[in-house]
């Protein structure tokens, strides 16, 4: 299981520190953590990470290599800056920055040939789920944002690709998806990916996120083909991410 906090525009450069030393008290192995930080703390918070077993990630990248675009950040710099992951497509840059899922998959793959392993966040609004296109835009939204190089049978990036599935309508409004509609969803989503050369390697982990907290995640985590949360509220808070990062270890330990 992997339990990602994404902290988006959030904490202070002060609240950061004491979160991201509260990440380093105990290990919750064998379950895995990421973090998301703003890309400004990623060198601070790599420090203060320091030998844990904590992943840290950039919240976007951009999909060149180098280049004249001012105030964006290429795969390269976040690997620099201590970044092993990237989360990308999530819902609010699709949103607010206009981000296509083509353009989403020409980032994953400037990201995977950067040595920076992928998140790549799915889901509808509410108009899509209420029309009856959830599962169909999100299915859309996979195919289209995975990385052409991820064909089936080429084992070579599994492991490296992780998806999210975050529906919008869930994000920040404390309104979870019901356990039949992540399972739903989940099960859609397996059946979609890339299927591993002679099944010899684990599926890509799919991750359930919005509004994911200690009082639901028991019941999330017991979902089929969930692999994990991506927490955002929720991560700013560092005994609530314990707890769920704890519930994800009892999980592990069922199956
Ligand atoms: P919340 O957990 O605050 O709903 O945010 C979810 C999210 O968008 C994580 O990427």
């Amino acid at each position: 299981m992997i339990i990602a906090g994404n902290w988006k525009m959030n904490p202070s450069l002060a609240l950061a520190g004491q979160l991201a030393n509260a990440l380093t008290v105990r290990s919750f192995e064998p379950v895995t953590r990421i973090l998301f930080a703003p890309h400004p703390y990623l060198v601070p918070i790599s420090v203060r990470l320091g030998g844990s077993d904590v992943r840290l990630g950039g919240q976007d990248c951009h999909q060149d290599l180098s280049g004249a675009h001012t105030g964006d950040v290429s795969a390269a710099m976040l690997r620099d800056c201590g970044a092993s992951v990237v989360l990308l497509g999530h819902s609010e840059r699709r949103a607010n920055h206009g981000e296509t899922s083509a353009l989403i998959a020409a980032k994953a793959a400037q990201a995977l040939a950067h040595d920076l392993d992928v998140m790549i966040c799915l889901g509808e609004t509410l108009d899509e789920r209420r029309a009856g296109l959830a599962e169909q835009i999100v299915i859309d939204q996979l195919h289209a944002s995975l990385p052409t190089n991820l064909p089936d049978g080429d084992d070579s990036l599994h492991g490296r690709v992780m998806i999210a599935y975050e529906p919008v309508w869930a994000i920040g409004t404390g309104e979870v998806a019901s356990v039949d509609d992540i399972a739903a969803m989940h099960q859609a989503i397996a059946s979609e990916l890339p299927k591993s050369q002679n099944g010899h390697k684990a599926p890509l982990p799919i991750l359930y996120g919005g509004s994911v907290n200690a009082d639901n995640a028991k019941a999330i985590f017991a979902i089929d083909h969930v692999g994990g949360a991506l927490v955002g509220g929720a991560s700013l808070d560092a005994t609530a991410f314990d707890s769920i990062c704890e519930l994800a270890v009892l999980q592990m330990s069922k199956s």
